[in-house]
Formats: structure tokens, C-alpha cells, sequence
């Protein structure tokens, strides 16, 4: 929960940087096999790997909103993974800001019950990676005010010098055509998007990664990557969604060095299926 200790208290290196996995995207439920196989792929090639950490970007379950049940044993799914773990909600934990489903108060309370804190800072090496709730930005809510003041406290306390990693569901960015013509549940909206850019621009923060889209995609500015992370479950099909990256089911491989560079990457582990929604399973959103 907010305020309690940190889950990850240390973060070890490989070869002296830092290998961060971003899983993203696994929609866990027990109903759906796919899911949960797809899920023990990922957990089968991690413990091959000399990964440091595990991120997860959210949308964690199938349905948490419906079905808040859901929460408690994607808990469980994570207690697997053989290395330390943190996680940010997605809209299908939560719900959105705008909606729908809507941001549910309810539902976040179940996350930290269950799940954890949903925002957090780690330690990670030279790096600090921070975690934050997408769907609380522009809600109105005060808990949207504690995160706001939450993360420019982390901010302000930034050194200049050292690197920084920011992680949420939504996108944050890409290039004005692109957040003009994209349907409003794509990215981080307005104005909160511009107050968090506001904030990366004051430290050096080279890194943004997010989920949500379920596909790959690196969109460059100057001096950030914005890394967008696959889902490790399943593709859209392209009449639901239109290709706008890669659309292949993996996780994201983060090498984080010394120096403050960030090697970006996706791996398919080979326990992972390649399956689109409609296509090779039933869509369970019914797109
Ligand atoms: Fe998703
Ligand atoms: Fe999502």
C-alpha cells in the first residue's frame, strides 16, 4: 500500500548493468488458458535468464473490474516469478480516467490490498525507476493530488546527475498527429500529460515505458525513448485495432548501464504462444 516499505528492497546487476523485464499486458484469469499459459512461459524463461527485475505495466487481469477476484489470485501469478517484482494497475484492474469502465475507488483498494502499492520508486543501481497510476491522472480525485505531490517530492529530490525510468500503462507521448487522431483511451490525456512531461524535463529521464496498445513500439524525442511493451498474452485483431508498431506477443528486455544508457529490446521466451484476439481464441472484450 502508499506509504508502506518498499517490496523490492535491493536490486542486484548483471556484468555490472542492470537487466530490467517489462511484462505487460497478461489479462490473468483462470478462465482463460491462454493467458495463464502464455503467463508460465514468461515465468519458465525468466528463471533461465540473469535478469534483476521484473516490471509489470498493468491490465494484470482479465477483468479485475467485474470480477475483483481476479486481484487476489494475480497475486499469486506474481509470487512466481523468480525475482523481485513490482507492478502499476491498468485499466482492466481499475478502470480509466475517462472511462469506461471508470476509475473505481474500489477497485484500486483492492490492488493495494492484494497487489501493492500503485506507485512506487526503486533503487536501481544509479537508476531510480518510478512506477505511477495512470488512471488517477486528470480523475479529479484526491487521490490523483497525493500522486501528484508524491511524484514531485520524487522529483525534487532527483539528483541531476543520475538517471530515471518512468513506467505507467497508458502512453505518454508520440507525436502531436498521432495523439490528435487517436482514440482518447490510447494515451494519457490532457493537461495531465503535459504536467508529467513538465516534470521529466527537469531531471534526465531517458526512459518512459508503458502497455495498454499490445504491440512493440520504440517512439524517439529528443533525449527520451518511449518504450511502448508487448502484451505477453495476446494481439489485437486489426479490426479492433490498427497496427501502429509490432504485433507480437513477448515482454520487454531493459538493459539499464552505468553510464545512464538504456538498451531497449523485445523477446518472444519460447513458452510464449503467438495469438490474436477473434483469431485463435475467443475475444473475451468482444471487440
Ligand atoms: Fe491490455
Ligand atoms: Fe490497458
Amino acid at each position: 500500500m502508499v506509504g508502506d516499505p518498499p517490496r523490492v528492497t535491493g536490486v542486484g546487476s548483471t556484468g555490472g548493468e542492470w537487466h530490467l523485464v517489462v511484462v505487460s499486458d497478461t489479462h490473468l484469469s483462470e478462465r482463460v488458458a491462454s493467458a495463464t499459459d502464455n503467463w508460465s512461459g514468461v515465468v519458465d524463461w525468466l528463471a533461465q535468464t540473469e535478469a534483476n527485475l521484473v516490471v509489470h505495466a498493468g491490465d494484470l487481469t482479465l477483468d479485475g473490474i467485474g470480477r475483483p477476484e481476479e486481484l487476489a489470485a494475480a497475486r499469486d501469478f506474481l509470487d512466481q516469478l523468480p525475482l523481485p517484482w513490482e507492478a502499476v494497475p491498468g485499466n482492466h484492474d481499475i478502470g480509466d480516467t475517462p472511462g469506461p469502465p471508470a476509475l473505481s475507488l474500489d477497485r484500486l483498494g483492492a490492488w493495494r490490498d492484494h497487489v501493492g502499492a500503485d506507485r512506487w520508486a526503486l533503487q536501481v543501481g544509479p537508476w531510480t525507476v518510478l512506477g505511477i497510476n495512470a488512471h488517477l491522472l486528470d480523475s479529479g480525485d484526491p487521490e490523483e493530488s497525493s500522486q501528484w505531490s508524491w511524484l514531485e517530492e520524487q522529483f525534487a529530490a532527483q539528483p541531476n546527475d543520475a538517471p530515471m525510468v518512468l513506467v505507467l500503462h497508458k502512453p505518454l507521448s508520440a507525436s502531436a498527429t498521432e495523439l490528435a487522431g487517436a482514440p482518447k483511451y490510447r494515451f494519457v490525456g490532457s493537461p495531465a500529460r503535459e504536467r508529467v512531461e513538465d516534470l521529466l524535463d527537469t531531471r534526465w529521464c531517458p526512459l518512459v515505458v508503458s502497455g495498454h496498445v499490445h504491440q512493440y513500439r520504440v517512439v524517439g524525442q529528443p533525449g527520451r525513448q518511449h518504450a511502448w511493451a508487448p502484451s505477453s498474452w495476446a494481439v489485437l485483431p486489426e479490426y479492433a485495432q490498427a497496427t501502429v508498431g509490432l504485433k507480437r506477443c513477448g515482454v520487454l528486455s531493459i538493459k539499464l548501464s552505468e553510464s545512464g544508457t538504456a538498451e531497449v529490446a523485445m523477446v518472444e521466451p519460447p513458452g510464449v504462444g503467438q495469438l490474436t484476439l477473434g483469431v485463435d481464441l475467443p475475444d473475451p472484450y468482444d471487440h
